[in-house]
């Protein structure tokens, strides 16, 4: 593959975020942005990849699609592995594995699968095998047509190499960003996480103000590949130094631990004379001086028998006071309880889809501005 030819890049996202992320990809004028099941495909070059990885907030991962070909059985695919250019993408110096998935095909045993790819990866450009390399090749099968791709992030991308300390529930930052988006936020006004944990909405919401790319300290697979040019990479993360927005970013909790982590989180992160972070409870906060904007907001869900009660009172409170003291704000309140939800008698409009975090299905409602 020629450091210009087009390929199809996989952005992948949560089950369910697929539409908010697809706004935030058209939005940075990626070519040829289409939804699919589990993300987004554009077309683009290396280049464009190494962006991607760079300045979409919300993506997971982003995979580059190197080859496509039908296979009925695993020698054929031993024999068809063999003939992908992989010279052209993987380096021989540097140590790569294989992940294989099967769907509905005639090749049902993924280890058996990704077993042939490595032997085929190996045989031809000799690139050492390694269960821990930083490059993946992934492989998936479906319906007798293997797709093979390159992942170019690495580590999943809601690691944007700044959290030193999370709490207990922390929200992922790519899904922190696409709540925000959804909520309208475009870093034009102040934002409010009255329960923010470690930081993480408030954080997101000052990079995206301040114009700071996600992705723009972190590692990625990419650099590893043969397609990979330090030069041009630097001069692309080479950001120029971004005007500090007019509008601020707050957080607070009525944990104390939770506000020194999202201290030293915005610190790392290099936002913090943008945020302030202070410890209190929700029935005591007042929203700050200046023109409203956004609350986001994600409450303890609970998960054991005993918290209904606590949990009601809880919600009842940070609808009191959203209604009470924010007028002229939205809210975003994301929660994996709808009865919890209505409880704080805000006005929500009729919740998207619900959302994989962790293992818990959470909806995002949101309000329009409170009257
Ligand atoms: C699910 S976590 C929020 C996680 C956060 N979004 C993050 O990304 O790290 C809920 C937070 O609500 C806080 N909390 C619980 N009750 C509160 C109250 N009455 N007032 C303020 N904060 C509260 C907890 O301390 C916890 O940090």
């Amino acid at each position: 593959m020629t450091a210009d030819k087009h390929f199809e890049i996989f952005l992948a996202t949560a089950p369910g975020l697929e539409a908010m992320l697809y706004d935030e990809v058209r939005a940075l004028r990626f070519r040829a942005a289409k939804q699919v099941a589990g993300g987004v495909t554009v077309n683009g070059n290396w280049r464009d990849a190494w962006r991607a990885n760079l300045e979409v907030r919300g993506a997971n991962k982003v995979l580059a699609r190197i080859d496509a070909f039908r296979v009925f059985h695993l020698d054929e695919l031993a024999k068809r592995a063999r003939r992908v250019r992989w010279s052209n993408v993987l380096r021989p110096d540097m140590p790569f594995r294989v992940e294989a998935t099967c769907r509905t095909s005639k090749i049902y045993h993924s280890g058996a699968a990704s077993q042939r790819i490595a032997d085929a990866i190996h045989d031809r450009i000799g690139a050492p095998f390694s269960d821990d390399a930083a490059v993946t090749i992934m492989a998936r099968i479906e319906n007798d047509l293997c797709t093979i791709s390159v992942d170019n992030s690495g580590e999943l991308l809601h690691k944007r190499g700044f959290k030193v300390a999370v709490n207990k529930a922390p929200m992922r930052e790519t899904m922190a960003a696409l709540f925000l988006r959804a909520c309208g936020y475009s870093g034009a006004e102040p934002v409010v996480d009255p329960m923010c944990g470690s930081g993480t909405f408030v954080i997101e919401a000052a990079e995206i103000a301040a114009g700071l790319k996600p992705g723009r300290e972190r590692a990625f697979a990419f650099e590893q590949l043969a397609t990979f040019d330090q030069s041009t990479w630097d001069e692309m993360r080479r950001a120029p130094a971004p005007a500090d927005p007019a509008v601020h970013f707050y957080g607070s909790d009525r944990d104390a631990g939770a506000i020194e982590m999202s201290r030293a989180n915005a610190a790392r992160a290099g936002v913090a004379h943008l945020t302030t972070f202070q410890q209190t409870t929700i029935s005591d906060l007042v929203p700050p001086e200046g023109s409203p904007g956004l609350v986001i907001v994600n409450p303890p869900y609970g998960d054991r028998i005993g918290d209904k009660k606590r949990l009601e009172a809880l919600y009842r409170a940070l609808g009191q006071t959203l209604r009470t003291r924010f007028s002229g704000w939205r809210v975003g309140l994301i929660t994996s309880s709808a009865p919890l939800a209505r409880t704080t008698g805000l006005p929500f409009k009729p919740p998207g889809p619900p959302v994989n975090n962790g293992g818990l299905r959470v909806t995002l409602y949101v309000t329009d501005r409170l009257p």
